[in-house]
C-alpha cells in the first residue's frame, strides 16, 4: 500500500497467487489506507501461513477470521532518535537533542527530511536547523492540503481581552509548556486515565479574536501552526473523514504542531445524542474518532467554534481547557480602536474621539472594528485626505455596523 493509487483487490489478487506458488511472506504497510473494497479481511483469509500487515491506527480492524498478534511497535526514544539524525545527517552540527525532542519520527522520515535538508543546501554540513527545515517540508506534505500551515504575525501587544479571559489563556500556555515535566518528568501521566493530549476549545461569537490568539500561542511555544478546515474534510470526503483525519494528525504527530481545528462545528453541530439516520450515525464516529485521537495526539490541539450551545458535552469532559471568548466591553473597544487604526506611518488626526466610536457602536467585536478601522483608511486615501479623521472613522463604524445588520438610532447614526 505503499504505492496507493495501485493497492486495490487486482493487487491483493496478484499477491495471493505469487504468495501461494513461492515461499514468501507477503508485507502490506499502512493498511489503513486500503479503500474498503480491496477486501483486506477476504485476501487475508485466502493466503495460508504469515502474513504482514502494518498500520498507523493501533485498533485498526483487519477483517479477517484468522487469528491476529498485534505487536506495538514504539517510537524510538529521544536518544535513540538523536543517533537516528546523526547517521542519517552524517554528523550534522548544531542542537540535535533538541531536534531528537521535538520532532517525534522515526527513521523513514529521518531519512526524508536528510534528503530534503541536502536539496535546500547548495553546500556544507547539515546543522540541526537544516534538517528541522527539511522535515517540515515534508509534515506539509504528508498534510496533503488537509491542512494549511498559518504564518502568524500579530503580537500579545495587539490583543485585547478581558483579564479573565487572558488568564485562561495564561494558565493554557503553562500546562503545554510545561506537560513534559509535569507528565513525564514527574510520572503524573501514570495518574491520567487517557492520552495526554492538550485540547482546548475556543468558544465565542464571531470576530472575538479565538484563531488570533491560538496563533499567538503557537508562536509563543514556537510551534508550528496548522489550520484544519473541517468542512472541506467532511463535505469533501464524505464518510472518509475518519480516515482524513488520522493524515492530519499523523503527519501533525511527527511534528512540532499545533493543531488548529477552526471552526469545529462543521463536525460537533451534526452529532445528536439520539442516533437516527446513517448520516448522524457516521458524524458521530467521526466525532468519537477525532476526540480519541485528540487525546492520544502527543501534541496540541485547539479547536474553536462559534456556537455555545452545539458543543457536545462528551467532547466537554475531555478538554484541557475551554476558554470562553465575550465580546468586548466599552472599555476594551476603546483600546480596540486605538490598536486597530494606529501603525507607525498611518497619518491618524490629532483630536480624535476613540470613545466616541466605543459608545456609539455597542455591538462591534475586535474584527469588525479591525474591519472599520481599515475601511476608514481607505476613505481616507480614496479622498485624498492628509489624515483620517473622526468623520472617516465614524462613517466606516456605520457602515460596518449597517452591514452587522444592525440599525442605528438618528442620534447616534448622526454622531
Ligand atoms: N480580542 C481581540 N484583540 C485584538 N484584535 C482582535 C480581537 N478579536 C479580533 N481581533 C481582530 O480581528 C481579527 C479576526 O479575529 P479572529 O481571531 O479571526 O476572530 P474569531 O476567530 O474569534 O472569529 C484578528 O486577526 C484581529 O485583527
Ligand atoms: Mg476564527
Amino acid at each position: 500500500a505503499a504505492r496507493r493509487d495501485r493497492a486495490d483487490a487486482a493487487t491483493l489478487t496478484a499477491l495471493r497467487r505469487e504468495v501461494t506458488l513461492g515461499v514468501a511472506v507477503p508485507l502490506i504497510a499502512n493498511v489503513d489506507q486500503l479503500p474498503k473494497e480491496a477486501g483486506l479481511g477476504a485476501f487475508l483469509d485466502g493466503v495460508t501461513g504469515p502474513v504482514v500487515v502494518s498500520s498507523a491506527m493501533p485498533g485498526f480492524e483487519l477483517g479477517t477470521e484468522r487469528s491476529v498478534v498485534r505487536v506495538r511497535w514504539p517510537l524510538p526514544d529521544v536518544a535513540i532518535r538523536q543517533a537516528m539524525w546523526t547517521r542519517a545527517a552524517g554528523d550534522p552540527t548544531g542542537d540535535l537533542q533538541g531536534l531528537a525532542m521535538r520532532y517525534r519520527v522515526g527513521a523513514g522520515v529521518i531519512a526524508r527530511a536528510v534528503v530534503s535538508a541536502r536539496a535546500q543546501r547548495e553546500h556544507g554540513p547539515l546543522d540541526a536547523a537544516d534538517l528541522a527545515a527539511g522535515l517540515r517540508h515534508n509534515i506539509a506534505e504528508d498534510l496533503g492540503g488537509l491542512a494549511q500551515p498559518v504564518v502568524v504575525t500579530q503580537s500579545w501587544d495587539d490583543l485585547v481581552l478581558s483579564d479573565d479571559t487572558r488568564d485562561h489563556v495564561t494558565t493554557l500556555i503553562g500546562r503545554i509548556r510545561h506537560g513534559h515535566k509535569v507528565l513525564k518528568d514527574w510520572q503524573y501521566r501514570s495518574k491520567m486515565a487517557r492520552g495526554t493530549g492538550v485540547p482546548a476549545l475556543f468558544s465565542g461569537a464571531p470576530g472575538t479574536g479565538k484563531t488570533m490568539v491560538a496563533g499567538l500561542i503557537a508562536r509563543e511555544l514556537d510551534l508550528e501552526l496548522y489550520q484544519v478546515d473541517l468542512s472541506q474534510i467532511v463535505s469533501k470526503w464524505v464518510g472518509e473523514t475518519e480516515k482524513q483525519l488520522a493524515k492530519v494528525f499523523d503527519a501533525a504527530e511527527q511534528g512540532h504542531v499545533l493543531l488548529l481545528f477552526d471552526e469545529a462545528d462543521a463536525l460537533f453541530g451534526q452529532r445528536s445524542a439520539d442516533v437516527k439516520s446513517a448520516v448522524d450515525r457516521y458524524a458521530n464516529l467521526e466525532v468519537n474518532y477525532l476526540l480519541q485521537r485528540v487525546e492520544s495526539f502527543g501534541g496540541i490541539t485547539i479547536l474553536t467554534t462559534n456556537l455555545e450551545s452545539g458543543i457536545d458535552s462528551a467532547l466537554k469532559r475531555r478538554l484541557a481547557a475551554h476558554i470562553v471568548f465575550e465580546l468586548p466591553d466599552e472599555d476594551e473597544r476603546e483600546i480596540l480602536w486605538q490598536r486597530l487604526i494606529t501603525t507607525e506611518s498611518a497619518p491618524l488626526a490629532a483630536n480624535l474621539d476613540l470613545l466616541q466610536l466605543a459608545r456609539t457602536f455597542p455591538k462591534m467585536s475586535g474584527a469588525n472594528i479591525r474591519n472599520a478601522a481599515l475601511a476608514a483608511a481607505f476613505l481616507a486615501a480614496a479622498e485624498h485626505a492628509t489624515t483620517i479623521t473622526q468623520d472617516h472613522l465614524m462613517r466606516a463604524a456605520r457602515t460596518e455596523y449597517r452591514s452587522m445588520g444592525h440599525v442605528l438610532s438618528e442620534r447616534s447614526g448622526r454622531a
